[in-house]
């Protein structure tokens, strides 16, 4: 593929801005930690696993000139979006190993763990690709019409994707008929990146609005639904992008299998249900306008949550890196 959602080259950290596709493929290249966690928080770098990469490569330029400086980065990290686990369970590794020995405690050594963590994601979507298609393809031989919400790709992973892997893999073995994405309001991660990386990838596909996923599931047009996480819980509830529990609610209704794609990473050891999953409220403004475009002046009153959590019982599997999860779901053992 001819783009890098994120990479260290030249002692600095290249992303490209996800704000700006796809119209615009522009590449940022910073040494500063404090520009990564504004990008985080901006959304130039998003998706669960790699905000969790990002950080740790910003925790490691923090400390470039002055070791003294790992507190204030780590907390300033934390503080960059509340729901994504991944983001608290890479520097919470980061911190661990850093607190070792007085040998990790310099950028090299920071620098090298970053190196590795990001690496492990990458081996982590492959697997999830693996043994969702393997899981997938063993109830069907035939080409399938898949529906999809926010993104899940290259763009918020670093490697393949982990629902979008899944698809990938399943269109390697021709078992792809179309993939509806879901556009994803309000910032369009589905309208803007999903399709960005279909078309890149040469997968049939059709963005449709948000509110016309029921219609074509009472339409006989969808044959599985999948996601990604940015928490689970350990009794299996999800926390996805806004517009996934109505999708999950909508696929029971319709009787369509619901699957989650995930690393372990995305897993909260510490929490047993959904309810203590902290969700992401963002401005209002939001919803009005895209970038430099604004849909109204007018003001008016909105809500914005970023997220939702689907209780478990609405997911027929849960497909991580060590193997698929059927329901009832524990992840505690
Ligand atoms: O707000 P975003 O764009 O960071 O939200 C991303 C999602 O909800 C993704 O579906 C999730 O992180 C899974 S990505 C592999």
């Amino acid at each position: 593929m001819e783009f890098s959602a994120l990479k260290y080259e030249n002692d600095k950290l290249v992303f490209i801005d996800q704000t700006k596709l796809p119209d615009e493929e522009v590449y940022i290249q910073t040494d500063n930690y404090e520009r990564i966690a504004e990008a985080i928080e901006r959304l130039e770098i998003r998706g669960a696993p790699l905000i969790g990469i990002a950080a740790i490569y910003a925790l490691a330029l923090a400390i470039k000139k002055n070791t003294d400086e790992f507190e204030k980065a780590f907390e300033r990290l934390r503080k960059t979006r509340p729901t994504a686990v991944n983001l608290f369970n890479a520097l919470d590794q980061a911190k661990k190993f850093f607190y070792l020995s007085e040998s990790n405690q310099n950028f090299n050594a920071l620098l090298e763990f970053a190196r590795e963590y990001h690496n492990s994601e990458i081996d982590y979507c492959n697997k999830i690709a693996k043994n969702g298609s393997e899981f997938i393809s063993a109830k069907s031989n035939k080409p399938l019409r898949i529906l999809t919400h926010c993104n899940t790709g290259s763009l918020a992973t670093g490697g393949i994707g982990t629902a979008f892997g899944v698809i990938l893999e399943l269109k390697r073995k021709n078992l792809v008929e179309i993939v509806y994405a879901c556009e994803t309001r309000p910032l369009l991660q589905g309208l803007r990146l999903s399709s960005f990386e279909l078309a890149k990838n040469e997968i049939p596909y059709k963005i449709i609005t948000d509110s016309s996923a029921a219609f074509l599931m009472q339409k006989k047009l969808i044959d599985f639904v999948i996601v990604g996480a940015d928490r689970i819980a350990l009794n299996g509830d999800t926390a996805n992008k806004i517009g996934t529990y109505s999708l999950a609610v909508n696929s029971k209704y319709h009787s369509i299998q619901f699957y989650v794609a995930a690393p372990s990473t995305s897993i909260d050891y510490n929490i047993t249900s959904g309810n203590k999953i902290i969700i992401e409220e963002r401005s209002p403004g939001e919803l009005f306008h895209f970038g430099k475009h604004s849909f109204i002046t007018t003001k008016i009153n909105a809500l914005n949550f970023a997220f939702d959590i689907t209780p478990n019982e609405l997911i027929d599997a849960i497909i991580t890196e060590q193997k698929v999860f059927l329901p009832p779901f524990d992840f505690s053992k």
